[in-house]
């Protein structure tokens, strides 16, 4: 069959074979079906859902794609954790620094930014001189050695979703239960590790807007993680304003730090220690009592932050050369009153358009740019106030838009 017949059958809602989906993923994985063929099927596939049979078929496709790692030299229960996408979510590197300073062992294999939402690899990389992309016998060493390690995607682990990823970024194509199911199990099948913790985000900021569409990916996540063998634990977690209170790469990496120094205490806090205890809990194989008093006694010791630089420090970071843009716009309220919601979708998009995210595949990251929330959730304002900061790339930067109006006020 053509790749045009297969697109036809996909617009028509009829279920792809295996043959059907080897043909055109494979096809765009030898360089024989064009950019624009394969963004057409995404997008009738985003229009049309997947089968199961389709999505199992696909998940192999993509782990087939490349190599799989090989943990068995990693001494000790290895816990992957993976976010469906959020603004603002950091929650990777804090929890990540407290599973392994328990003594988890966190092989990450990390993304970079998608759509609206944020990636922690372009986060690690506003660190000068990180180095994401460790070989196997260094990431394996690392693991032994500090704990934890992140790399980004390599050439060799689930290249082809690799590919779709970047395509689907550019072309309208992420919001799909099948694409991103089929893309975050293949990476997490791939990349090694017994056990793996989901956060599946819900709400106005994330990839996925219900609280039905999150159910039925953490469903369809587990099942394939069953295929495979691999514990599988999902939580749903809310992401109707940004995580924490900041959005853009250098600065999300400030805030971790100041979070694994026990300086915040907000919703991203409690849900860093909710995921890091459900990682603790399965790696250690104790009570989710025990695993949460061990992640407090992780953060108010100080053994998570000095985790946190150990891995930086190993991967070849150095965290003093970190720069945020010095050329800032506070946004002043035009409004009075109780802010009662934020739409994280918008300072999604805002810090994008800012230049901490991509709209076209060369498109180049500013980590320095982003924005810094001033007020949140809760907080009263009066006509005047700053409601948040951002850090843009040049003087004179000209804001466009009524940013008051991402707030909800009472
Ligand atoms: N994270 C991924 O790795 N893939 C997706 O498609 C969405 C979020």
């Amino acid at each position: 069959m053509s790749m045009v017949d297969i697109i036809n059958k996909k617009r028509l809602g009829r279920e792809l074979s295996d043959h059907d989906l080897e043909e055109a993923f494979l096809g765009y994985d030898r360089g024989e079906i064009p950019d624009y063929q394969m963004s057409s099927l995404l997008m009738a596939i985003c229009m049309n859902g997947m089968t199961e049979e389709e999505i199992f078929t696909l998940t192999d496709i993509f782990i087939n794609s490349g190599d799989q790692l090989d943990l068995s030299h990693v001494h000790g229960v290895t816990v992957d954790k993976h976010s469906t996408g959020g603004v603002g979510d950091k929650t990777t590197l804090i929890v990540a620094s407290i599973a392994a300073s328990l003594g988890v062992k966190v092989p990450k294999m990390s993304g970079r930014g998608l759509g609206h939402t944020g990636g922690t690899i372009d986060k690690l990389e506003s660190i000068p001189g990180f180095r994401i992309d460790l070989s196997e016998e260094e990431f394996i060493h690392q693991l032994n050695t500090v704990g934890f390690a992140i790399i980004s995607q390599t050439a060799h682990l689930a290249p082809l979703d690799k590919k779709i990823y970047a395509l689907r970024d550019v072309t309208g194509t992420v919001e799909s239960i099948p694409l991103i199911a089929t893309s975050i199990m293949s990476k997490k099948i791939a990349a090694g590790a017994e056990k793996i913790v989901l956060d599946v985000k819900v709400g106005n900021g994330a990839l996925l807007k219900t609280q039905e569409e999150a159910i039925e990916i953490s469903r369809l996540m587990k099942k394939i993680g069953e295929k495979y063998n691999r514990e599988v634990e999902t939580m749903i977690t809310y992401m109707d304003i940004p995580l924490g209170t900041c959005i853009g790469n250098a600065l999300e990496i400030l805030e971790v730090m100041k979070i694994l120094s026990n300086e915040e205490n907000n919703y991203l806090v409690a849900l860093s220690k909710a995921l890091a205890a459900k990682m603790v809990q399965l790696g250690l194989g104790i009570s989710i009592e025990e695993a949460s008093s061990r992640v407090e006694e992780s953060i108010t010791s100080g053994r998570a932050y000095q985790k946190f630089l150990e891995m930086v420090d190993a991967q070849g970071g150095d965290l003093s050369k970190l720069r945020v843009s010095e050329h800032t716009v506070d946004i002043i309220s035009n409004k009075k009153g109780h802010i009662i919601g934020m739409d994280a979708y918008k300072f999604g998009k805002l810090s994008l358009d800012l230049g901490g995210g991509r709209k076209t595949k060369e498109d180049k990251i500013d980590p320095g740019v982003g924005i810094m929330l001033k007020k949140k959730i809760g907080d009263d304002v009066e006509i005047g106030d700053v409601l948040c900061t951002l850090y843009v790339k040049e003087e004179g930067y000209k804001v466009e838009e009524d940013i008051t109006s991402y707030y909800t006020f009472q």
